[in-house]
Order: C-alpha cells, then structure tokens, then sequence
C-alpha cells in the first residue's frame, strides 16, 4: 500500500518506517527541511533502539523515503496518518490542535482520489469530527474516511510495541476504511493481536484513558511505597503479590520516582481540561496527577532525612537522568524538579547519564556533567540511581565504592538490600 506519515517526530518516524518494513511504501513528510535532510543523510533525531538499522535497511530497498514537499506525499498516497505534536496549550492545559488543523487544510487541497485519513496524533474527543468538516469543501470533490488510530508505542521500546502489540484500535464507522486497515494491519494481526474496532470518539477517548489509568496505576504504587516506607513492608512484595491477580496485571506497578516524558503528564492534564468542556469530573486522574506532583516532595523529605538535614556541600551523583530508560528524552523527566530543589539547598551535582549531556541542566553552575559512572561516583556522599538503565544493574559496586562511606539511594529499587548490606554500603530504595 502506499502511505504517508506527516510528522517525523518519534510517531511518525516509527510507525512509517515499521509500516515499510512490513513491505508498504512509505514517505515520511515534514515541514523540517533539516530534519528531512538529516534523515536522507542517514541520520536519525531521536534514540530507539533498533530504529536506525531498519531505516537504512528500508530505504535501501526502496521502500521509505524522507520528503519536505508535504503535499505530494499526500497526492502520492492512499492512506495518510496524521502524526504531528499536541503540545499542551498553557493556558487552557487541553492539547494544542494547531499541527493537526494545519495538517488536516493540507490535505484538503491535495485530496486528488479517495484517501484514508488516519489521525494517529494523540487528541481529544471530536477533532476527527472537526478535520471531518475542514475536509468537507475539497475542491476535487474527492471521497474520503477520516479514521482514528491512537498509537500505544513507548519511547524505548516502540519497535517491539509495533511489531507485537497488545491490540489495534480503529475508531471509524465506514465499512469501507475498516477493511483497508484490516488489511494493512494484518501481517501484525496475525501475531495474536487483537483488532479491535469502535467509533472514532471511542478511540480517541480509548487513547487518553489508557493513558491515564496507567499514569494513576503508577501513582497509585507510588502511595503504597510511602505507606511501605513506614510501616516495614517491602513494595516489590506488594507489587508482585498484587499483579498476580490477573484482574490487576504485573505491569506499570513499579513504584520510582514517579512518572514522566511526553506522554503521561500531558494526557492525564488533557483529558481531565476536556472532561470538563463536557461538565464531568474526573477527581481520579486529577488526583493521579497531584499525588504525581507531590512526588518531588516526598523524594526531597526522604533524601533530607538520609542526609541528617545536612546539604550544604554536600556532593550527590545522579546516575541516570533521562525520565526511564533507553530513551534520551528529558521531557517531565521526575530529576528536572528534584535537582533545582537539591542545590537551592547548597547541594553539588554530578551526574552520569548514557545518552550525554542534557542542556536542561546546563543552566545550573552546580551541576556537572561526567562521561563515566566512576567519575560521577568518585567523590559522592550520595549516590541516586535515577534512572534504571541495564548498565547500573551489574555495576562493581564493591569495587567502583571504595569509600564505604556512600549512601545509596536507589529510586528503581534496581539492587538488592541484603548484597548492600553484605557489602558494607548504605542503602535506601523505594518502598521498602
Ligand atoms: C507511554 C505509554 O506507555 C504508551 O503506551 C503510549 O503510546 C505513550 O505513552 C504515548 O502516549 O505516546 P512512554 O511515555 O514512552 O509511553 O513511557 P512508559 O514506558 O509508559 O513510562 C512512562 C513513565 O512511567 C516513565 O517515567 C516510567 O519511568 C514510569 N513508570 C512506568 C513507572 O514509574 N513505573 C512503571 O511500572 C512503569
């Protein structure tokens, strides 16, 4: 089939160059004439694993291609997916549809033959309505579907989230549009996925609401690591023996130090803004996003408390920034709001992260950036492991520690207590 994505963000990048390696044609748009250079030179703009050797595999045989002519890419293609940002707008914390209506006026105008328009962007309920109606005066008098298809993709693992996803959601009432995507899909239907097909407010609103119970499946965790903290008990019992029942589910019942990136905390703000356009309160997901919050807090009081109340000086080593592993991606990363917290009381910061040097922390004289785990650690008084990449989980510690004097503070429970304790290192993790 012949498809488009417009947008080259993290979406559009994978879904188009999945979508080519299942053996569609497909050109990836953007307005960014640099980034669509850049692509055409090999290079890709953001970290996922796997994701740069299946562009160049896919463009070598013909099958993806990068353009910045957005509007013959449409003319080109059968089925266009809609793949731009939906930032939060500021003021009314519901997602700004800007990209999306530009995109849909876009299409507009080089509706040249039936196409299937696929709004993958995450947004609210009713915008397939609203790009329904800017399609409406097309001057070719072209048919067309206006079809839902929320992505369900992680940054980190988005290829394997494509390949072998838990379901397919499309949201469209035209018979004719459900049974192209049927066929689009197949080769990834057949690996036991479910397809599942509703309204297209249904999965819209599917999209927000997965989002969002997640995110409060994370807070809700995270409330009982402060209850464990105090009361004895360790949360990764709690966390195993309640995913065993299999009406709750072992995933996303990790506690840490709260959730992050693009996705959880712009969703949950949105649809709670949204909820209310249609007079409903959602206080479960508002209180998701407090309890989310109020994280930083939490963290800040336990450190406080680890450290005797005593800051100043004090030299603490982030292993790990970015908001969960293999990803680069700072975005709402939990350590954006702890770290300013930690020097405004007199604390120095160095950290090690994977994928470099982030400029969101350049503007503080305080921190610095090391290229190794033993340069960050050297001269620690306290050790945070952040963020939960697998080359923190075999460190030497033994050895990489020398001064016993360490404190670690462990917000992905990554170690085990009883080997800390064996080898004369402090040790506090979450929840337990
Ligand atoms: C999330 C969803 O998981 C995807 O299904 C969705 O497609 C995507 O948002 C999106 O809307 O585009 P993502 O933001 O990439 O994906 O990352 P997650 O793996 O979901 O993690 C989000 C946050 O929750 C991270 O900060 C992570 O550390 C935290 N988390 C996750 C926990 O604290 N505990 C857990 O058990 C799981």
């Amino acid at each position: 089939m012949k498809l488009c994505m417009i947008g080259t963000g993290y979406v559009g990048l994978v879904t188009g160059t999945c979508f080519s390696d299942i053996g569609n044609d497909v050109i990836c748009a953007d307005v960014d004439n640099n980034k669509i250079k850049n692509l055409n030179l090999g290079t890709i703009p953001i970290y996922e694993p796997g994701l740069e050797e299946m562009v160049k595999r896919n463009v070598n045989q013909g099958r993806l291609k990068f353009s910045n002519d957005v509007s013959d890419a449409i003319r080109k293609s059968d089925i266009i997916f809609i793949c731009v940002g939906t930032p939060t707008n500021k003021k009314t914390n519901e997602a700004d549809l800007k990209y999306v209506f530009q995109v849909a006026r876009k299409i507009k105008f080089n509706l040249n033959k039936y196409k299937i328009i696929v709004n993958k962007s995450t947004v609210p309920v009713t915008t397939g309505d609203k790009i329904e109606s800017i399609l409406k005066r097309n001057k070719f008098k072209s048919k067309y579907d206006v079809v839902s298809n929320p992505e369900f993709l992680r940054e980190g693992e988005a290829i394997r989230d494509f390949v072998v996803p838990d379901r397919v959601v499309i949201g469209t009432k035209s018979k004719k549009a459900l049974k192209i995507m049927r066929s689009l899909y197949l080769p990834i239907i057949k690996k036991n996925s479910r397809f599942f097909s509703t309204s297209r407010r249904g999965a819209e609103l599917i999209k927000y609401a997965s989002n969002a119970f997640l995110a409060t499946k994370i807070s809700f965790i995270n409330e009982m690591a402060n209850f464990c903290e105090e009361s004895d008990i360790n949360i990764e019992d709690i966390s195993v023996g309640m995913g065993l029942d299999q009406r709750i589910g072992e995933r996303f019942l990790r506690a840490g130090p709260g959730y992050g990136g693009s996705c959880f905390p712009k969703d949950t703000r949105a649809i709670v803004s949204l909820a209310k356009r249609f007079k409903v309160n959602l206080s479960i997901i508002n209180s998701a996003i407090k309890s989310n919050k109020n994280r930083t807090k939490i963290l800040f009081n336990r450190i406080l408390k680890i450290v005797n109340n005593k800051f100043k000086n004090k030299s603490i080593a982030f292993l790990g920034v970015t908001f969960k592993a293999n990803t680069d991606d700072m975005r709402e990363s939990p350590c954006l709001s702890l770290i300013p917290a930690l020097i405004s009381k007199g604390a120095k910061i160095n950290y090690y992260e994977p994928t470099g040097q982030k400029k969101e922390l350049d503007k503080y004289k305080n921190v610095t950036f090391s290229k190794k785990v033993s340069d960050a650690t050297k001269k620690a008084d306290l050790i945070i492991v952040h963020t939960e990449w697998n080359e923190f989980k075999q460190l030497n510690l033994r050895k990489l520690l020398k001064n016993k004097k360490v404190i670690v503070y462990d917000m992905r429970n990554i170690y085990s207590p009883e080997k800390m304790k064996k080898i004369g290192i402090k040790y506090y993790g979450i929840g337990r």
